[in-house]
């Protein structure tokens, strides 16, 4: 029985070592491979699409809808919010320079000097109170409908999330990969298990999308 423990324990130990020499840039082709061989009809830059890359019938849906899009009301009213002039006479256009170009497609970053990770949202709110005004609440309301119009003024661009060489920076990477691939809750499943392992499949009425181009259709 000691014996076979022994046995186990070295072949675990054969088995993980791929998990401490992965980086990014070597985890990122991993993740793509892995989609485009289990939907090797897909191109692979339609997975920005999520479900609707995969399921003909969703996208018939979506492209439907996109004719009188439901959320523009939500994208003018970011705008107007945008445009307002804060108190002390500046606007968001200070914080965002570059917004006519998008900005959504940097982030998340890095923040060295903070040692955080930095969101557009975190952004949106940090320019508030830089200005002197409150901040926005979190998830929904102005501060998804600003995030929103900054998001619909990226379009097309490709998200570009630098991860500096930096000790802080890599440890939040793998705080987020660990995040994603492990098992949690009553039912002991993680995200991988329905959004990497099963992309495709039914839960009930829904079609799980695949995780790869996930971030890039926020907020929603
Ligand atoms: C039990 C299965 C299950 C688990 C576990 C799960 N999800 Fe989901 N998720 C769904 C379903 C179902 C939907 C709605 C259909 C779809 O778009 O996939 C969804 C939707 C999403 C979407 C929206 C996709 C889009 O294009 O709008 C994102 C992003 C997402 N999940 C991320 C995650 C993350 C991150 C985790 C882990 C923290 C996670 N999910 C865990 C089932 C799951």
């Amino acid at each position: 029985m000691k014996k076979n423990l022994a046995a186990l324990t070295v072949l675990l130990m054969i088995a993980t070592p791929m998990v401490a020499q992965a980086s990014p840039e070597s985890d990122l082709k991993e993740f793509r491979s892995h989609f485009t061989n289990m939907f090797p009809e897909v191109p692979v830059d339609d997975f920005i699409n999520g479900v609707y890359s995969v399921d003909e019938a969703s996208r018939a849906q979506w492209e439907d809808f996109e004719e009188f899009p439901p959320y523009e009301i939500y994208i003018s009213k970011g705008e107007d919010l945008f445009n307002k002039k804060f108190a002390n006479g500046k606007s968001f256009a200070h914080c965002f320079p570059d917004y006519r170009q998008g900005v959504r497609q940097n982030y998340p970053k890095f923040d060295t000097a903070s040692g955080e990770v930095v969101t557009l949202e975190g952004d949106i709110n940090k320019c508030l109170t830089d200005n002197g005004e409150k901040p926005y609440g979190w998830k929904k309301g102005k501060i998804a409908y600003v995030g929103a119009y900054l998001a619909y003024m990226s379009r097309g661009n490709k998200l570009d999330v630098n991860i500096p060489d930096d000790e802080a920076a890599m440890a939040a990477y793998n705080r987020g990969k660990k995040h994603f691939y492990a098992k949690r809750g009553q039912l002991n499943i993680s995200c991988a298990d329905c959004h990497y392992n099963n992309a495709g499949n039914r839960i009930r009425a829904d079609i799980l999308s695949p995780a790869l181009g996930h971030p890039t259709g926020f907020p929603v």
